[in-house]
């Protein structure tokens, strides 16, 4: 994400982000069925140098999710090159994924213990993971990507998916940011995170629909360029009435994976839904 807390690839989860990957992400936008996330993107997306893949950000998930997963399995939505699976693997749980992009998942493959975490090739808003492992007890869908969903339907989608993978009071994590209208100023629609004297790039906003997109203009070697890609950015309430249309209901919500008190000024949030034990 980039400036201010959703992922990079995804929308943004930190300033920091900005100018990285993102930009390139629609390079090769869904010419081979990987979505966003086609060779270019897979090909450079572990970058040592953004937050996202520093031992802070990804340590506190892992203790997080393993925390959650107890003895059960753990099911990843979007799980990518397996910057959180594997290092939530190497404590012990047993991780099966469901992504798109065969690009991405070939990056987790090539990694030390790549080959035992298990992946279904799919939309996770819609496709059911093979595996027979039996029921989940954690499922999590981070890094902002549940605004890789584009429409309200498919994100509600996501979540009735994920409420039929998880056993009885197993639980749905989410790590997604609080949209930013806060920084649309009054009559504006967007919103610049980066510039500099060849890139420049900016968030568009419509709130009438939540469609989002964010916007890269870069120069090289004098010739311009232009790349979109689409969100949709959704609320904190939204997400628990999706929950509520899946039969689960919100057990936590935080700033961040150590826990940090949700406020009105949290920029992003750690929020987990529990699929009721009977019933
Ligand atoms: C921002 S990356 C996150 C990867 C990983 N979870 C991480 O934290 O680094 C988003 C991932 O979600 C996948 N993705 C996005 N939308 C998807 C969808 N509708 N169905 C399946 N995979 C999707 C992309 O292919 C990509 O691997």
């Amino acid at each position: 994400m980039h400036r201010d807390g959703t992922p990079q690839y995804g929308p943004p989860v930190t300033d920091s982000d900005a100018g990285t990957a993102q930009g390139r992400a629609a390079d090769d936008d869904d010419h081979d069925g990987d979505g966003y996330f086609g060779e270019a993107v897979a090909a450079e997306y572990d970058d040592p140098s953004s937050p996202m893949f520093t031992p802070a950000a990804i340590e506190p998930a892992a203790d997080f999710l393993a925390g959650l997963a107890g003895d059960g399995r753990a099911l990843e939505l979007g799980i990518g090159t397996g910057r959180i699976a594997l290092p939530l693997a190497r404590r012990g749980v047993e991780v099966h994924g469901i992504d798109m992009s065969r690009a991405m998942v070939a990056r987790l493959r090539a990694k030390p213990g790549g080959d035992a975490v298990g992946v279904t090739i799919g939309d996770f808003s819609a496709t059911r993971a093979s595996t027979t492992g039996g029921d989940f007890s954690v499922a999590y869908l981070v890094y902002n990507t549940i605004m890789n969903l584009t429409s309200q339907e498919a994100q509600v989608a996501c979540f009735r998916n994920v409420a039929e993978h998880l056993a009885p009071g197993g639980t749905f994590v989410v790590e997604v940011s609080v949209p930013r209208l806060r920084g649309l100023a009054p009559g504006q629609n967007v919103v610049p995170f980066h510039t500099s004297p060849t890139r420049w790039a900016f968030d568009m906003y419509d709130v009438a629909t939540q469609a989002t997109s964010s916007n890269y203009v870069e120069v090289v070697d004098g010739r311009g360029s232009y790349r979109s890609i689409p969100f949709r950015y959704v609320w904190p309430s939204e997400l628990d009435l999706m929950a509520q249309l899946a039969g689960m209901r919100l057990r936590e919500r935080w700033d961040g994976w150590t826990r940090e008190p949700f406020t009105s000024e949290s920029t992003k949030h750690v929020s987990v839904w529990e699929k009721p034990t009977t019933g």
